[in-house]
């Protein structure tokens, strides 16, 4: 049977950039930001993008397309017999711990667009919308309630298929979600007193670099990209052999890093206009849910109906971000499922989906009634948030940049890469060059970073 294909490039770049653009760029990029310094970490974040970013995402992308397999099927092709594979099978775990813990944030996503709907964050100060919040995410059962939501419509999307589910959803929600974040945008930037968040964004002041702001934008730059995990060597897996790779991965950056960037021209002009400090006090990881809301009453206090507008819009954008995101994640095991136990794909994706519902239900217990249980010294959600961002990204970025610039025969990556020669790709030293030297050391120094080796 002939294996599934996205329809059109533009379709295949478009779901690629849904899986990079996530909570990840409306969240934690203006949560890091706020915590590193502004401008001089968004810049140093660019060239992390671009030094190591860039090469890996053309790895994942040439190891998928050329394979045309899930992600440990891959390695399997490429490297018969060899234990190449386990960098498949951690994709694929990780890949699957993500979609667990991820779609519990997603479903609060969905509880606050429904608040906001609801126009409750009128009048609320922060300390009602801090309890408002902790009550909810301690909540026994409405969180599971959003979080299986979460899950089961990303379910339905991913069994219509590549085609039909993935790439149509990418089609309506990606311009959705543009739109949305223009319009959030403008109306934030107009705002009186958005000048000091604008400066924050736009002039770096790089006495707060250190080692620990560049291993930040690392890690920042890998959970952006959805790097190291399988998941876009998966989508390549169903790219055309006539796509253009280095012109696929160079879009998807830019539209990833565009997107974080307007994420940051709503949320810092905003803060600054309800007159909040822009530093790591409110820009915590209670953000979205709890500064937020406020920021937004604030900002546009006297418009009340442009306040409810802009919450609603803003929650709404965090759930088709989310969404979109969590379709790739999912697609990672569903492939894998698929062809390595010859499921068909709604049984694959069941199994999956009722997977993924019993360890997020979990995490999400986490913040309540099961907040006391502690796995290796961390809550059930922190463990699983720690064992992908801190292991799994980095090992398996460490391990893709050695398979690609050292195990494949070079001329294979560059037939890959140059479609067969037809494609010039200039810089094709240059990548081989980062893949075997650059990549792996200063992957390898975000690991050890967390082990405190640097402090
Ligand atoms: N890149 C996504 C985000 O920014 C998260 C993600 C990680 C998606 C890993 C797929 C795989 O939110």
């Amino acid at each position: 049977m002939e294996r599934e294909n996205f329809g059109s490039k533009f379709g295949a770049i478009l779901a690629t950039a849904g899986s990079a653009v996530g909570l990840g760029n409306i969240w934690r990029f203006p949560v890091e930001t706020g915590k590193n310094g502004g401008a001089a970490f968004i810049l140093i974040y660019i060239a992390c993008i671009l030094l190591l970013g860039l090469p890996l995402m053309l790895s994942e992308f040439m190891i998928g397309r050329h394979t045309q397999s899930n992600a440990t099927g891959a390695y399997h092709r490429l490297a018969p017999g060899t234990p190449w594979k386990w960098v498949g099978r951690i994709g694929v775990f990780a890949g699957f711990i993500v979609l667990s813990y991820y779609s519990v944030v997603a479903g609060w996503t969905c509880k606050y667009a429904v608040l906001a709907i609801g126009n409750q964050f009128e009048g609320a100060d922060p300390a009602q919308l801090k309890s408002q919040f902790l009550e909810f995410s301690s909540h026994p059962w409405e969180p599971l309630a959003y979080l299986v939501l979460m899950i089961v419509l990303t379910h339905l999307v991913v069994v219509m298929g590549i085609k039909k589910g993935i790439e149509k959803c990418a089609n309506i929600l990606m311009p959705a979600l543009f739109i949305i974040i223009v319009v959030l945008v403008v109306c934030s930037v107009l705002l009186p007193g958005a000048g000091e968040g604008l400066t924050f964004l736009l002039k770096p002041d790089f006495s707060k670099v250190n080692g620990g702001v560049i291993l930040s934008a690392l890690g920042q730059a890998f959970f952006s990209l959805s790097l190291g995990l399988g998941c876009l060597c998966t989508y390549a897996s169903y790219f055309k052999r006539s796509t253009n790779l280095p012109k696929a991965a160079v879009s998807v950056i830019t539209v990833d890093s565009l997107i974080a960037l307007m994420a940051g021209f709503i949320i810092f002009p905003a803060t600054s206009a309800a007159g909040m400090p822009l530093d790591s006090g409110t820009m915590g990881p209670d953000l979205i849910f709890i500064t937020l809301p406020h920021v937004f009453q604030q900002a546009f206090a006297g418009l009340p109906w442009l306040a409810y507008i802009f919450s609603v819009l803003f929650f709404l954008l965090l759930i088709i971000a989310a969404l979109t995101s969590t379709i790739s994640m999912h697609e990672i095991v569903t492939s894998y499922m698929k062809e390595e136990y010859k499921l068909s794909r709604p049984k694959a994706a069941t199994v999956e989906t009722v997977a993924c519902i019993v360890i997020g239900v979990l995490c999400s217990l986490s913040f309540g009634v099961l907040g006391d249980v502690s796995v290796f010294g961390r809550t059930i959600f922190d463990f699983c948030d720690w064992i992908v961002c801190e292991f799994c990204m980095p090992i398996g970025g460490i391990l893709i940049s050695i398979f690609v610039g050292w195990y494949l025969k070079k001329q294979l990556v560059k037939d890959e890469i140059t479609n067969g020669g037809t494609l010039r790709v200039p810089l094709f030293n240059v990548l081989i060059f980062v893949l075997r030297y650059v990549a792996p050391v200063a992957i390898l120094l975000i690991f050890l970073d967390q082990f405190g080796v640097f402090i």
